[in-house]
């Protein structure tokens, strides 16, 4: 009960296995709960404690280390990352073992003190280089931010090559064989964390692993799940494989990728899809895709989006609202990193017309980029007005490909913008 388990002769897991887990950070399913790990590291003149666990199992974790050491032994306490789910049981270790030195990442230090709500602690920030001698055993910090917060690190035992990698390479999956050549199989839990956990940082996934490549590792001890020591390497390659360049942009290289995704309820936003689309593709280098959500479900679109230079979301006004399948699939880009991509909306209505306005706000708020206003429509659209559309679709192309005319102010413009507004069939307005 509550015994430590030995990685070598001077490295135990002193973490928490929470099996009744059902839910994590909200987002995540965790089918068979999940384990939070810490490690002790045992060196000639001193001992480290490396991650904590959640409040609520910190009697599992203190139990674990006064098996194998005393408090007064403690001379240092690394934390890779602040989630509460590392951090719960720091105040009191802290507490027991107040001699110890705390390290943490350069950009941990605000956190610290807003996670804690506490200004008297003190610390050494550190980052890539950085070390810290227990005697015959060295910590190295390697900086790696955004794995999946901004403090995020890495710690590298070096004469042992175990890498402490915090949350990347973990998973939920709560198994107390606890070692990945013992423990059940566990590869949907492994790529079920990468996808929600870890995909929308893949650039810095990819910076982690140019720091971590140089080093020979023969083990990977994460903060969640199994500690990886049998052929731990392929974890890193598959890391790799997941963060790379997909093959979608390998096969279009140079081509701007747009996508409209829409809903219609009479057909009018689907003709102005089809009118936005027309327009673009007239775009040399512009390769556009159209796809009717009410036919298809968020997640399958999760890919298309992440490669997508460009998105464009149509949708009718009903009662007051865009329709649901399109606030669905906005929900889900936050599972890729949309920012900066080309965004904007569309769609027909029948007397009040939120949908465009409500749609760009949201991806205004994802820090998509919207530089043009959405085109709008009263109920059915006239040739006129899909011609607008067509226009719209070509300005789109233009911007996507950088070939849009520099914007030129007209002073009779600006003023007539300033005047009361009278609703028109079509708003149509360019940067
Ligand atoms: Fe396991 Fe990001 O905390």
């Amino acid at each position: 009960m509550n015994k430590p388990v030995w990685l070598s002769e001077r490295v135990q897991w002193i973490g928490a296995f929470d099996p009744d887990m059902r839910s994590f950070d909200v987002i995540l399913k965790t089918p068979n709960g999940t384990t939070y790990n810490a490690y002790l590291v045992r060196g000639s003149e001193g001992v480290a404690v490396i991650d904590t666990v959640k409040a609520e199992c910190a009697d599992q974790f203190f139990a674990r280390l006064e098996a194998v050491c005393t408090y007064a032994e403690i001379t240092t306490i690394v934390l890779n990352h602040l989630e509460p789910d590392h951090t719960g049981a720091l105040p009191e270790l802290m507490r027991r073992a107040p001699q110890a030195r705390l390290y943490i990442s350069q950009s941990a230090q605000l956190m610290l003190k807003a996670l804690l709500n506490r200004r008297d602690l003190d610390f050494t920030a550190v980052s890539t280089g950085d070390n810290v001698s227990l005697g015959d055993r060295n910590l190295r910090f390697l900086h790696t931010p955004y794995l999946h917060w901004p403090d995020t690190q890495c710690t590298y035992l070096e004469e042992e090559c175990i890498l402490f990698s915090g949350d990347v390479f973990g998973c939920h999956f709560c198994d107390e064989r606890l070692f990945n050549d013992k423990v059940g199989d566990f590869r949907f839990a492994f790529e079920y964390y990468y996808a929600r956990i870890m995909r929308p940082f893949r650039e810095h996934v990819m910076k982690a692993l140019t720091l971590i490549d140089p080093l020979p590792i023969n083990m990977i001890a994460p903060t969640h799940g199994p500690i990886l020591r049998d052929q731990p390497t392929r974890y890193l390659q598959r890391y790799r494989e997941l963060s790379g360049q997909r093959l979608h942009k390998e096969l279009n290289a140079g081509e701007k990728t747009l996508i409209i995704f829409y809903i219609s309820a009479y057909g009018s936003t689907t003709r102005m899809a089809q009118a936005i689309r027309d327009g673009a593709e007239q775009v040399a280098g512009v390769r556009v895709s159209l796809y009717d959500m009410e036919g298809g479900d968020a997640d399958l679109f999760i890919d298309l989006v992440e490669d997508a230079d460009g998105i464009l979301i149509g949708s009718p006004t009903i009662n007051g609202d865009a329709a649901k399948p399109l606030w669905d699939l906005l929900s889900a880009f936050s599972m890729v990193n949309v920012r900066g991509k080309l965004a904007g909306a569309f769609g027909s209505y029948g007397w009040s017309g939120e949908a465009v306005q409500m749609l760009e706000g949201r991806m205004r708020g994802l820090k998509m980029r919207v530089p043009l206003d959405g085109v709008r429509v009263k109920l059915i659209p006239s040739a006129e007005e899909l011609e607008l559309c067509v226009q719209h679709g070509r300005t789109v192309g233009e911007h996507l490909t950088g070939s849009n005319a520099p914007r030129v102010i007209d002073m009779a413009d600006l003023l007539a913008s300033r005047q009361p507004e009278v609703e028109s069939n079509a708003t149509l307005t360019r940067e």
